[in-house]
């Protein structure tokens, strides 16, 4: 029973010829003396027809399909009816005149329609995910993400890497969120944790001497979910011997040049844009800017640090800033309504107001009767502020608040306001980053990248003086405001390992405890070495803009990190507990 080839494979070429196609059934038309179906497989559809020629026995049969049932067609192949060509289809011109007709497998009333399953609640979609798949998007999302796996592999190869697998069942290692665990049976209260990322591993094999290393792998984050996080995610993996910042980020420009060419056609210039992270956050209010459009922030504590409205001054006295942002052109599309709704919005940042200076019809503002005429106007200039355009400003004694609210007012009204070209892209090197963030709550330093980052050749004396000041020779690449992939140089010295050890305010014995084996093989001969990963459902998102990583992930987790399909994370027997001597403490209600 070999099919001849796929559905949509066939063309008007192919009239006259007799072939064998196998599929779904999409749609069945009954029009009295004519019957058409859609016959689905993964290359599309082509259109059975049965018609007054259709011996009757065939033509019941016809009848009785519905939708989903799994055909196997045997006809010829012959141009459509005047009228009757769908130029949107590319077998559109054809359809088969079926002569033999099987059934394979029928279906029960599927629980929605596959093309009308975007309109489906998410909850339903993702039950019947295996239904959800038929659908042409997820079946090219899905066969994107193997391309680009496939294009990866090569250029990665081409390039003297090695694909090399590391294990899921491992120590846990640090990378900020919360660890699975699997509690081991042979070692009654002993736990395996999988692996956030396999970042040791791969700095063994460095110490190994495989020199360049790849690896698309999968990894798990115990964390709080959001459309571009997934449990269970992938990244692809690398890390490089006697390389620096400027090799990684050239492979790597490489690698991207090929992909944007390979799977989309765009040619990328080469070198990309580097940005230190502190002009990212002085200018964006963010570490991943999102270039496609400019309206960068404007700091303006200077010009209102002596005024007398309090809400300003009084946050630059106590440490923070004043800073503004101007969307061009879009005062005669803001209502107040509007802007009461991004006041709303920038409070989610805990900013505690939004002032605002619109230049309508007339100029109309929520603070300046409160500055002085000479305060407004130098704001007003510092800020190119012309008819037509809104300002808005925030004030707080946390700069972080400042920055992360007007970061993110920008992006939302770029959005809004059609600021940018929403096909294009804009890659930028994050580089610079601080080696450490002041954790309030624990009242100590906590690495940003992670503890095995090389601190920047000149910051090293600031280790001992200004910890906070020091920065990490880190980088991320981020397009369209989005955290593609981040690395670091690491370090490969064990005393300045050991300082850092030490400001995360790790003890020797907790050091040993957690990361001894690394620190052990690091006296063996290390070479130098950096690296880098990409989240790799990501990149495929990014790539067809798609707006949730779960689009390109055959069968994604909802936002409580359940599976709804087979209904996990599920109990499990008690026998089964008892075996990896494990008690649940809570009661069942
Ligand atoms: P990092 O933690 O920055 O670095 O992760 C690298 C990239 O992985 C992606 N990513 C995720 N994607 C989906 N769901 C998640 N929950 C998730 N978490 C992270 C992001 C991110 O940029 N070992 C280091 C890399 C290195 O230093 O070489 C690491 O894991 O796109
Ligand atoms: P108030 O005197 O509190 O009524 O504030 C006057 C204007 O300043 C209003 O438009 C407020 O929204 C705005 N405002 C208040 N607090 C802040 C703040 N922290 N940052 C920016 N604007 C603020």
């Amino acid at each position: 029973m070999q099919r001849t080839d796929y559905c949509a494979s066939f063309g008007a070429n192919d009239i006259g010829k007799r072939i064998k196609v196998c599929g779904w059934a999409q749609k069945q038309r009954d029009l009295g003396s004519l019957i058409f179906i859609d016959l689905r497989d993964r290359s599309g559809i082509l259109q059975l027809a049965f018609d007054e020629n259709t011996p009757k026995e065939l033509f019941d049969l016809a009848f009785g399909v519905r939708a989903e049932y799994v055909l196997a067609a045997e006809g010829v192949v012959r141009a459509r009816g005047e009228g009757a060509v769908n130029p949107n289809l590319p077998t559109g011109q054809i359809e088969l005149a079926v002569d033999k007709l099987e059934i394979l497998s029928e279906s029960a009333t599927p629980p929605f329609e596959v093309l009308s399953a975007p309109d489906v609640r998410e909850e339903m979609r993702l039950k019947y995910r295996y239904l959800n798949l038929r659908h042409p998007d997820l079946q090219r999302n899905i066969r994107f993400r193997h391309q680009l796996a496939k294009c990866t592999r090569d250029y990665f190869d081409e390039n003297g890497f090695l694909e090399i697998e590391t294990p899921i069942l491992i120590k846990s290692t640090p990378e900020g969120a919360r660890d699975y665990l699997v509690p081991s049976r042979v070692h009654p209260g002993s736990f395996y944790a999988l692996p956030q990322s396999p970042q040791l591993y791969k700095q063994l094999l460095m110490v190994s001497g495989f020199d360049r290393y790849m690896q698309i792998a999968k990894c798990f984050r115990d964390e709080d979910l959001r459309a571009d996080r997934q449990p269970e995610f992938t990244q692809l993996d690398l890390e490089m011997s006697f390389a620096g910042e400027d090799d990684v980020i050239g492979i790597n420009e490489g690698y991207l040049k090929r992909v944007f060419r390979e799977m989309l056609g765009i040619e990328l210039e080469t070198p990309f844009r580097r940005m230190p992270w502190k002009e990212a956050m002085e200018n964006y209010g963010s570490d991943k800017p999102d270039l496609r459009f400019d309206m960068k922030l404007v700091d303006l504590s200077d010009i209102v640090k002596n005024s007398e409205f309090k809400v300003f001054a009084g946050a630059v006295a106590e440490g923070g800033s004043v800073r503004a942002i101007n969307v061009k052109g879009v005062a005669d599309r803001m209502s107040r309504k509007e802007i009461d709704k991004l006041t709303d919005f920038v409070k989610t940042y805990r900013a505690k107001g939004l002032a605002w200076l619109k230049g309508g019809e007339e100029t109309t503002s929520s603070y300046a009767k409160f500055l002085s005429e000479e305060e407004n106007r130098a704001i007003e200039a510092a800020c190119g502020f012309e008819k037509g355009d809104v300002l808005f400003l925030v004030a707080d004694s946390k700069n972080n608040v400042v920055l992360d609210s007007l970061g993110a007012l920008r992006c939302k009204c770029g959005e809004k306001y059609d600021f940018y070209d929403k096909s294009s892209f804009a890659l930028l090197w994050v580089t610079d980053f601080p080696m450490f963030e002041y954790d309030e709550e624990a009242g100590r330093y906590k690495a940003m990248h992670h503890p095995f980052t090389s601190p920047k050749d000149e910051d090293l004396p600031l280790l001992d003086s200004d910890p906070g000041k020091v920065r990490a020779k880190a980088y991320d690449i981020v397009v369209n405001g989005w955290e593609v992939g981040g690395g670091s140089v690491r370090i490969h010295r064990g005393d300045v390992q050991q300082k850092v050890f030490d400001l995360l305010g790790l003890t020797k014995e907790e050091a040993n405890a957690k990361f001894g084996f690394l620190l052990e093989a690091f006296r063996y001969g290390v070479p130098p070495h950096a690296g880098l990963a990409f989240g790799f459902d990501r990149l495929v998102s990014l790539l067809l803009g798609l707006d949730a990583i779960r689009d390109c992930i055959a069968f994604p987790k909802v936002q409580n990190a359940c599976e709804l399909m087979t209904g996990c994370p599920a109990p499990v027997p008690t026998e089964a507990l008892d075996e990896l001597s494990i008690r649940v403490a809570i009661t069942e209600e």
